[in-house]
């Protein structure tokens, strides 16, 4: 069974691509087969991400896995974007996993692709500003007034799955490039996204540290994974540890039922 994971979020900027690839590049070296796509191939941040990689291991003949990879490019023909996406949906099948990553912009196509999840993981940037496109925030009352656009969204895009093939999606939360210090606005962000989860149906997972090391890998195509694979254990900084951690805690949301996850993650691997 193919597991659809698929990140999301209307706003852009949040880290959608950074950690698709770190969720598909930790998969893969768990032993899990995966595919990605890329429906925000314009921009195309997973695309480089994939060839960076393939270049890196052809440069420094590092023996590296990696994802079977396809790019969808929007277009103004009706129907076509979506056909595409389920070209590369069935080319992709027999694989374990297939991550998607989608636009930071509300498009028929990130729409569609929302529709394929098995689950939906949308990151967002610790901030009012971040949260205001899943829900309206009353001021005053610092309390979640109703869900906004993007929740609205995602809510059409389970409709879609329900009706194509009567398939359920989860939905999980989580808060990426959490800082260290604000510890005002990182409560009520924290407090507004536990009462939204109730109100609207979605999980929110730990939140992912502010590190450089998410940033500086992306021209080599490598994840914290890799770096802890590549470099002797005792060798990785403290922050390298903890954004491992962090990524963990991650793949065990998403709750998929893989005996590779449980067998390499026990060894410490
Ligand atoms: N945990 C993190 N720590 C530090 N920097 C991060 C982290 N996550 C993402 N970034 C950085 O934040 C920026 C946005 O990340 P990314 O491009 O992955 O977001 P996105 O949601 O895919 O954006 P877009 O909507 O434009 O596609 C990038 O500069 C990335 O390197
Ligand atoms: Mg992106």
């Amino acid at each position: 069974m193919t597991h659809t994971i698929v990140f999301g979020n209307a706003k852009g900027g949040t880290g959608k691509s950074t950690l698709s690839m770190h969720v598909t590049i930790a998969l893969l070296n768990r032993g899990l087969k995966v595919a990605t796509i890329d429906l925000d191939a314009t921009q195309g941040t997973m695309t480089r991400y994939v060839t960076n990689r393939r270049r890196y291991a052809e440069r420094t003949k590092t023996s590296l896995a990696h994802p079977m990879h396809a790019a969808v490019l929007p277009t103004d023909v009706a129907g076509a974007g979506e056909a595409e996406l389920v070209k590369a949906l069935d080319h992709a099948n027999g694989c374990d996993v297939i991550v998607i990553d989608t636009p930071g912009a509300d498009t028929e196509l990130a729409l569609t692709g929302h529709s394929y999840a098995d689950v939906i993981v949308t990151p967002l940037n610790d901030s009012l500003i971040d949260l205001d496109v899943i829900a309206d925030v009353d001021p005053v009352k610092r309390a979640i007034n109703r869900p906004s656009h993007y929740a609205e969204r995602v809510w059409k895009a389970k409709q879609m799955r329900a009706r194509r093939d009567g398939g359920k999606v989860d939905w999980i939360v989580l808060r990426n490039r959490v800082g260290h210090l604000d510890a005002r606005n990182k409560r009520l962000v924290a407090k507004l996204l536990d009462e939204l989860a109730k109100r609207i149906g979605f999980r929110v997972a730990d939140g992912i540290a502010e590190r450089v090391i998410f940033r500086e890998l992306f021209l080599d195509g490598l994840t914290v994974d890799d770096i802890a694979a590549l470099s002797a254990t005792d060798r990785l900084a403290v922050s390298h540890v903890a954004a491992r951690q962090e990524l963990r805690a991650l793949l065990s949301a998403l709750d998929l039922d893989a005996p590779q996850l449980s067998l390499r993650d026990g060894t410490g691997g």
